[in-house]
């Protein structure tokens, strides 16, 4: 079953053009990241924000890839209608758990313009956090609008659609287990 339903997206006439990281190497990364972020908060007291819903499955397996004690939180962010692309965002769910004084790590799927992490960041470090850093799984850093220091990075990627692994095209394709472009 399982097998048929990829081989539909790879193989017939849909929108899926080609798979651009597939799931071993998405995995092999990410356990890098994991294990280089543990050894950067050994001892401290780690937050990780996950930022919804693109990033829920990074963050997922990120988490299970740190050897330090983290707790995990969510945001989901919409941007301001009328105003698309100027990075202001709504925050339609915030933080549960106080993040002052604690150390942040910022969890994105990808940063495209970098408008959205530049304000989450902006209005996160308005908490009064220890610290702040950003991972992100994908930087399409063609597209960068906005200068970000990014402290933890999976992958460059070129400027292509991409969906899978969390990443939606109108909803759809979140549970892709890899990370494939989309037909142009
Ligand atoms: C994506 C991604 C970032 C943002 C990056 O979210 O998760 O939040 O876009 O773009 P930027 O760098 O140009 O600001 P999206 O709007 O696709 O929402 P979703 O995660 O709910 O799918």
């Amino acid at each position: 079953m399982k097998e048929n339903f990829h081989k539909k997206f790879l193989t017939g006439e849909n929108e899926i053009a080609k798979v651009l990281i597939p799931q071993n190497r998405l995995l092999q990364r990410v356990s890098e990241l994991g294990a280089v972020i543990s050894q950067d908060y050994e001892d401290k007291d780690l937050a990780v924000v996950a930022i919804l819903k693109g990033s829920f499955i990074f963050a997922a397996d990120l988490l299970r890839d740190l050897t330090v004690n983290a707790t995990i939180d969510f945001m989901s962010i919409s941007s301001y209608a009328g105003q698309p692309g100027s990075g202001v965002v709504r925050i339609t769910k915030d933080l549960e758990e106080s993040v002052t004084g604690r150390h942040i790590l910022l969890v994105e799927d990808i940063i495209d313009t970098g408008l959205t992490a530049n304000y989450l960041i902006r209005i996160l470090k308005e908490r009064g956090p220890a610290s702040l850093s950003l991972c992100a799984l994908l930087d399409k850093s063609a597209r960068r609008l906005i200068d970000l220091p990014i402290a933890y990075r999976g992958f460059d990627i070129p400027d292509v659609f991409v969906v899978g692994y969390g990443m939606d095209f109108q909803q759809k394709y979140r549970n892709l287990p890899y990370i494939a472009v989309l037909r142009a």
